[in-house]
């Protein structure tokens, strides 16, 4: 039987882990469980930076973006003596199990801790909706919403100058914020690590689009795949619009999540308490065609990610 659990947000923040942290806090205390929230991340673990929650210390913190128990990124966190610490905390204050909200890194770091003998379920807490195991991640939906809106405006000012829009959004590796966002504001390119990258090929496409006449052009790259002020500025030497590029960055972690975000997290945050109350520990939860789900840890982090080639062949052919 568990009697006290904590919460930590880690690696990169995303709108909805405050969902996330006050449906954990409330479902624990529903069932007589003590929670407490461990500040940024691995980190404020380590340090032994928590405090206990009571249903009021998560009130008014559903609709904010960010979260309230800061995060923060500890590569050391990757050797088995800052593991073992983390433990001998733990045990010090009597916690039994923790939820950690974060990414597949934060999960490796979960796994870690529960093969220690401390139970951890991860949340999938990331802007980029790359894990395997779930079909949507919390802040995904949101983060989209961000890109989405910014596109939508890019595109009026591009159209009244014949510009075509380089926009890079973000995704670490993963590129669904940026075909979703096409599909969404019908790009007329996306470029992500599953197309990748031809620069003559992009070139040539927008030569022919300003031939037939289109008055602007919108280009959005995933993140680390090119230089988009360099490819700008080759768009405004070698096409007929001139380039201009957008780097979207950090707001695209912020602000209020969407409904889809706070119903998502709130859902997770359930599963996860009830997971730690039925003695289960080193599972992730995801959410698979609208039903909750939960997987091992180890198993989720060698799926492979569900493809998106429907939806990158029904971008090709509604350009
Ligand atoms: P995310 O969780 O968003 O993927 P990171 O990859 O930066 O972000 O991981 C967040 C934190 O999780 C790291 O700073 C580290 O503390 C911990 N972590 C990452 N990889 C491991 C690992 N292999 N073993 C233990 N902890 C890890
Ligand atoms: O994982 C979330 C994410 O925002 C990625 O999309 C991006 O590559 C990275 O984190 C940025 O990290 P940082 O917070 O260190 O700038």
């Amino acid at each position: 039987m568990i009697r006290k659990i904590g919460v930590l947000t880690s690696g990169g923040d995303s709108p909805g882990m405050n969902a996330a942290i006050r449906a954990v806090t409330r479902c624990a205390l529903g069932n007589g469980i003590e929670v407490y929230g461990i500040e940024d991340g691995y980190r404020g673990l380590i340090e032994g930076r928590m405090r206990q929650f009571s249903k009021t210390n998560v009130s008014d913190i559903l609709s904010r973006g960010g979260t309230i128990l800061g995060s923060a990124r500890l590569p050391e966190f990757k050797d088995r003596d800052v593991q073992l610490k983390a433990c001998e905390i733990l045990k010090e204050k009597e916690i039994d199990a923790i939820v950690v909200i974060g990414g597949d890194g934060s999960y490796r770091g979960a796994k870690a801790l529960t093969d220690l003998g401390i139970n951890c379920i991860g949340l999938p807490g990331t802007i980029d909706n790359d894990i395997a195991g779930t079909d949507q991640t919390i802040g995904f939906d949101t983060a989209l919403n961000t890109v989405v809106d910014a596109v939508d405006k890019l595109r009026d000012t591009s159209s009244s100058h014949h510009r075509c829009s380089v926009v890079e959004v973000m995704g670490n590796h993963c590129g669904d914020l940026a075909v979703y966002s096409g599909l969404s504001c019908g790009a007329e390119i996306v470029v992500t690590p599953e197309t990748g990258y031809d620069e003559e090929d992009i070139l040539d496409r927008l030569r022919y689009l300003d031939n037939t006449g289109k008055s602007h052009a919108i280009v959005i790259i995933c993140e680390k795949i090119c230089d988009v002020e360099a490819l700008a500025r080759k768009i405004s030497a070698s096409t007929g619009f001139s380039g201009r590029s957008t780097v979207l960055g950090h707001i695209q972690r912020g602000g209020s999540p969407t409904p889809n975000d706070r119903v998502l997290a709130s859902r997770m945050g359930e599963k996860a308490v009830d997971l730690l109350v039925q003695g289960v520990g080193g599972h992730c939860v995801g959410i698979k065609e609208n039903k909750i789900v939960s997987f091992p840890i180890d198993e989720a982090l060698a799926m492979p990610k569900t493809s998106r080639k429907q939806l990158y062949r029904l971008f090709d052919r509604l350009v």
